[in-house]
């Protein structure tokens, strides 16, 4: 292994040994291999169609980096940090291949626009695998939405409850999340897909190369229209990471809610014992551990979008090698967040939630006083009175021990002489429920529109 340097030429002494470990990129960037492989085919391509590289030569560039892809691939690859990072491995191990034609590759490029290329190659392959994972995430919440229609459950405000749901209208509210973390994703892609080849160090090339060219056989819709941008452009990295965290945020508040129904206190649903762990030394426990980690991990997630944004700030134009450090959050929270949403897709349609459980807690707690606060509105009283009443009630019956529908009429009618017996049909908990049929409410019928709405986008967007 050669540890000659491009620089060579300018430089009186050997690089530090401390120092070629210490800059090294190659344990990281190694992954951009197939990226930076396509990239450069595409660049020789190029480079052949206008002219400043014959058309054997590309072939023979072209042909030598396939081979350096099939030895990376089969893990005969040698990687040594003397050759810092993925580009100037491949380069090397090209010039190996098909000798001195070699050296014509990075004709009219630099490794700063290379890197950039890179970035935004891996980025586009990288979001549209995890759109296709979302898929799957939002296919599931739709599924059991489906399967649990009937299941009546409390929706809380403040932890407290609130007033009845659906489970199903519970579902599909991260049903919704979930669209929106594909949409901000894809939208994203928007920006990752423009094409920055062309810019070389930072202002452009004096070869007469063709960018739209590259971009073209590289399928990316634009060409980075200003080369000092081009190279110092790390916006769509910080984007995708402020995606991610948000895409967390949705996947840890579904974690805190599993960890907290499937507790005793709640008992709102049983986690499947193939995604749960036991206790070493407390025999009767199962524990949430996979929703708690998912929690956990969104941590390290939303420190890879601070760290990425503290790097880029004070950096002034153009390439920095500061910027070298944005591989390392992006790689890990691409797989921290396709680790968290492959594993609750695997585990949601195993979910089995406790009907009862739900229904019980529903119909306790004064759940329906809104609606009898609504159906005095409907005898007459203004709203604001209303409420009053109503609290007076609630007040009266908790006192009592009981919920506004176990008092009599006497005793309702003491409040508010104008109350019918119809009042406990408008209390009870599938009324209260299919009452609310505001569009995006919890009614039933709502709630099937939602699930079908729901079901025909997820058709339209298979991948
Ligand atoms: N490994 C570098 C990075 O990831 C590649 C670009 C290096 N450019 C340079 N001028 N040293 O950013």
């Amino acid at each position: 292994m050669t540890s000659q340097k491009p620089w060579d030429g300018r430089f009186g002494q050997a690089t530090d040994r401390r120092v070629e470990a210490f800059t090294s990129s190659i344990d990281i960037d190694r992954r951009l291999y197939a990226h930076d492989i396509a990239g450069s085919q595409a660049h020789c391509r190029m480079l052949a169609e206008c002219g400043i590289i014959t058309a054997d030569e590309a072939k023979q560039l072209c042909a030598g980096l396939e081979t350096v892809r099939l030895e990376i691939e089969s893990g005969r690859f040698v990687f040594d940090d003397r050759l810092e990072d993925i580009h100037m491995h491949i380069e090397n191990r090209l010039r190996q291949i098909v000798g001195k034609v070699a050296l014509k590759l990075h004709t009219a490029r630099s490794r700063n626009d290379q890197v950039a290329l890179d970035v935004r190659l891996f980025l586009r392959d990288a979001v549209g695998g995890l759109i296709g994972e979302l898929h799957a995430l939002r296919t599931c919440f739709v599924d059991l939405a489906g399967k649990n229609l009937d299941i009546a459950m409390p929706g809380y405000t403040h932890l407290q409850r609130a007033q009845p749901v659906l489970l199903a209208h519970h579902l599909l509210a991260y049903y919704e999340m979930f669209t929106r973390d594909s949409r901000r994703l894809d939208d994203g892609l928007k920006r990752i897909n423009v094409m920055p080849l062309g810019a070389a160090a930072l202002a452009g090339t004096t070869y007469p190369v063709d960018c739209r060219y590259t971009a073209e056989l590289l399928g990316f819709p634009a060409v980075c229209a200003n080369s000092i941008d081009a190279v110092s452009d790390r916006d769509f990295v910080l984007e995708f990471l402020s995606a991610a965290s948000i895409c967390m945020v949705h996947l840890s508040r579904l974690a805190e809610e599993l960890v907290l129904w499937s507790s005793s206190e709640f008992g709102f649903v049983t986690l499947p014992d193939a995604f749960a762990t036991g206790s070493s030394i407390m025999p009767q426990k199962k524990n949430p551990d996979v929703p708690e980690l998912v929690r956990g991990k969104s941590g390290s997630v939303f420190g890879h979008l601070m760290a990425m944004l503290t790097t880029m700030k004070g950096l002034p134009l153009a390439y920095d090698r500061d910027m070298q450090e944005d591989k390392k959050p992006l790689f890990e929270t691409l797989d921290t967040l396709s680790g968290c949403i492959g594993i609750f897709a695997a585990m949601l349609p195993k979910l089995a939630f406790k009907a009862d459980a739900m229904r019980n807690a529903a119909s306790s707690g004064f759940l329906n006083a809104t609606d009898m606060a609504d159906y005095l509105v409907g005898r007459g009283m203004p709203f604001r009175e209303a409420h009053a009443c109503v609290g007076r009630v609630v007040s009266y019956a908790l006192e009592r021990g009981r919920e506004i529908n176990e008092l009599s009429l006497e005793e309702l009618r003491a409040f508010f002489a104008d109350i019918d017996k119809d009042i406990f049909t408008a209390l009870s908990l599938t009324a209260v429920i299919d009452r609310r049929k505001s569009f995006g409410g919890t009614a039933r019928g709502n709630v099937k529109a939602a699930l079908a709405a729901a079901r025909k986008v997820l058709d339209a967007e298979k991948p």
